[in-house]
């Protein structure tokens, strides 16, 4: 059969990673989450004390990263690396939250991301979620997916997984950092999150998992 590659852009928290993640099982693609490869490089930032805002020390930093997609045979999940080391759980932290959406707007960091995102689609059968995936790094993409739901399910949803790690988190600092990253997302300069033209949008605030992969699987049909 074809292989297509399928891209999956929206808010924060709006469940493009569980979607992609259905879509690739049942299709078996590869996934990848583009918002790792962010949280990954502000990781590093931070651990370096990188001042993001100097593009020689942006540069230079570039130099010493290297981000890696592992297969955990345990969960089959794919998860991020970052210079050898397993990533995955610590880079879903509130103190990266409150940070990558600054970094992500850097240009050198964006064009370092969105050609190593492009070299992974060049064989097609991929799905990757994102802010800019549909509109910068996949523009010819064959089903382009654009997601949404209201920000109290959004937040509720967030609330839920971060509390998991951090019972001390509240709804406030969850609902504060969605906003500001959505407000950084959609309103920086280059490759601002917003729908591309030929996406088709999917409002997951009322519907389950199922439903909404029913959804998506009947856009793949269409597409393929
Ligand atoms: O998808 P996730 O919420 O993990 O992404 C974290 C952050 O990375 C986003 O808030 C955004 O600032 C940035 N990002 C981006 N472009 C992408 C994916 C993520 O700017 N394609």
């Amino acid at each position: 059969m074809k292989k297509i590659i399928i891209t999956i852009d929206g808010w924060s928290s709006c469940g493009k990673s569980t979607l992609a993640k259905q879509l690739a099982r049942e299709l078996h693609y590869v996934y990848i989450d583009s918002g790792a490869m962010y949280r990954a490089i502000t990781l590093y930032f931070l651990r370096h004390h990188i001042d993001w805002t100097i593009p020689a020390a942006v540069h230079e930093a570039l130099q010493h990263i290297k981000l890696e997609f592992i297969t955990n045979h345990k969960n089959g999940q794919t998860e991020m690396w970052l210079n050898g080391e397993n990533v995955e759980y610590v880079i879903r932290d509130l103190v990266i939250a409150e940070k990558v959406s600054e970094v992500a707007a850097v240009k050198e960091v964006r064009e370092y991301a969105v050609a190593k995102q492009q070299e992974m689609g060049r064989k097609k059968g991929i799905v990757m979620d994102g802010r800019d995936i549909g509109t910068v790094v996949f523009p010819h993409a064959e089903l382009k997916i654009f997601m949404t739901a209201d920000e109290k399910v959004r937040v509720q949803r967030r609330y839920k997984e971060l509390y998991e790690k951090n019972p001390n988190i509240t709804l406030e600092e969850v609902k504060q950092n969605l906003e500001h990253r959505d407000y950084i997302d959609s309103h920086r300069a280059i490759s601002p999150l917003r729908q591309a033209e030929d996406a088709l949008v999917l409002d997951n605030s009322h519907l389950t998992m199922k439903q909404q992969l029913e959804i998506a699987e009947g856009w793949v049909k269409e597409a393929i």
